[in-house]
């Protein structure tokens, strides 16, 4: 007979544990297993009025809040018990289960079968301003403004922060970085079939459906001169057209720019048809700083410094432009700007507008590339990627504007 399993979630709110609890099940789910997730917010949104969305209702010194909340959380394991025996195979409780203390009450009310902590850890700063005011848009804060809302949420995290004890003495754990989908630390469940499979998917960089773009042409492209901030070129304007046209009717819920108007112009043509669409600008996806050289052109370069080019043409990837950047160190960069975009779409089909440098980068890391062949990897203007990537399938497609879908 198949074990069973429970994966009680751990984290503070907005730390991204939702996100994962979902994969986890469409994971397995796909698998075949079946799998359930219990979330205990939900719970207490349809038992509970007004009084549980404010921040005082979770003070650790409030005691009528702290009894209704311990009173859903163990309606939760009991949903979850019967489910399992009525033939699931895999029960997730989605909730903060921040103390010992809960995690105690989980373990021993769950007797019947192994439980699995899976504790996920953001500190991004700008991910946890982020998923804060995602939570403030709930209709749970209808009667709060914005910033009311997102001030409550604060508190409200702040209480369960004044409580909140790390995974260590817990059997199985395993403690997961969402943002870097990195293991920090863990307590291995050895012979369990679902333990593999489910640290393989929190390492795994998620994507369903991105797309890359380069945006379109500049006059200083067309000069073979670097850097800077132009506009687009008529041509780039017309590519940016083209590609808006091909990509007419494919849903994009996110698109990310650089800070430079290059990108934010060839963003503004895929935006036409998507009144909806959340544009935001990293700074992370800023095109390779040439520092001295910005604003030049290549073969300007080769006359008035041919150390850099030959130094460059050395090993591209490790070379660094004098007062600039270097691939290696842009890597860095785009790698925290790329989890950011995946994190705050949180899985909603999404576009990325790079640049040359940039896409090169982001590309590499589907496609497992030496680093010596990134600088040299094949970027065009006239055609974009699709790029999926889980457990399952790793896919990098490149479609030209003018082919048909
Ligand atoms: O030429 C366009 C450009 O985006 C420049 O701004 C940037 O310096 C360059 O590409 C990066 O490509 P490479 O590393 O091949 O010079």
């Amino acid at each position: 007979m198949m074990p069973k399993l429970y994966v009680a979630m751990v984290g503070l709110p907005a730390s991204g544990k939702s996100t994962l609890a979902n994969r986890i099940r469409d994971d397995l789910q796909g698998e075949g297993i079946a799998c359930a997730i219990f979330n205990n917010g939900e719970l207490r949104r349809r038992l509970t009025g007004p009084e549980s969305t404010e921040s005082q209702w979770y003070a650790p010194g409030n005691e009528e809040g702290r009894e209704i909340r311990e009173r859903i959380a163990l309606q939760n394991m009991e949903e979850a018990r019967k489910w399992l025996e009525e033939g699931g195979d895999v029960a997730i409780l989605d909730a903060t289960n921040g103390s010992r203390r809960r995690r105690r009450l989980l373990e021993q009310t769950l007797s019947d079968h192994p439980v699995l902590f899976v504790e996920c850890v953001n500190e991004d700063p700008l991910l946890r301003e982020a998923c804060i005011r995602n939570k403030a848009k709930l209709p749970e804060y209808a009667g709060y403004s914005e910033e009311e809302a997102v001030q409550s949420f604060k508190a409200r995290i702040a209480y369960y922060e004044s409580i909140y004890e790390h995974l260590s003495e817990e059997k199985f754990w395993l403690c997961v970085d969402t943002m870097a989908n990195r293991i920090l630390a863990e307590s291995p469940m050895e012979g369990s079939p679902f333990y593999p499979a489910i640290r393989e998917l929190v390492v795994t960089t998620w994507v369903k459906n991105l797309y890359l773009v380069r945006h379109g042409q500049t006059e200083f492209n067309a000069e073979g001169r670097i850097g800077g901030d132009p506009l687009l070129s008529a041509k780039g304007r017309t590519q940016a057209a083209s590609l808006a046209a091909h990509m007419e009717g494919v849903p994009i819920d996110y698109i990310f720019t650089s800070t430079r108007r290059r990108s934010h112009e060839t963003a503004m043509y895929l935006a036409r048809t998507r009144p909806d669409v959340i544009i935001r600008a990293l700074p992370e996806f800023d095109e390779l700083n040439a520092g001295l050289c910005e604003n030049m052109c290549y073969q300007d370069i080769r006359v008035q410094m041919p150390e850099v080019t030959r130094q460059r043409n050395a090993d591209k990837f490790n070379y660094c432009y004098p007062e600039g950047e270097s691939y290696a160190m842009v890597m860095q960069r785009v790698l925290r700007g790329l989890r950011r975009a995946l994190f705050l779409s949180g899985g909603a089909p999404t576009c990325i507008v790079g640049h040359q440098a940039i896409n090169r980068v982001i590309l590499s890391m589907f496609l497992r590339q030496r680093m010596e062949d990134i600088p040299y990897m094949f970027v065009p203007q006239n055609q974009y990627y699709r790029i999926e990537s889980t457990p399952k399938l790793r896919l990098v497609e490149r479609i030209p504007y003018a082919s048909k879908r």
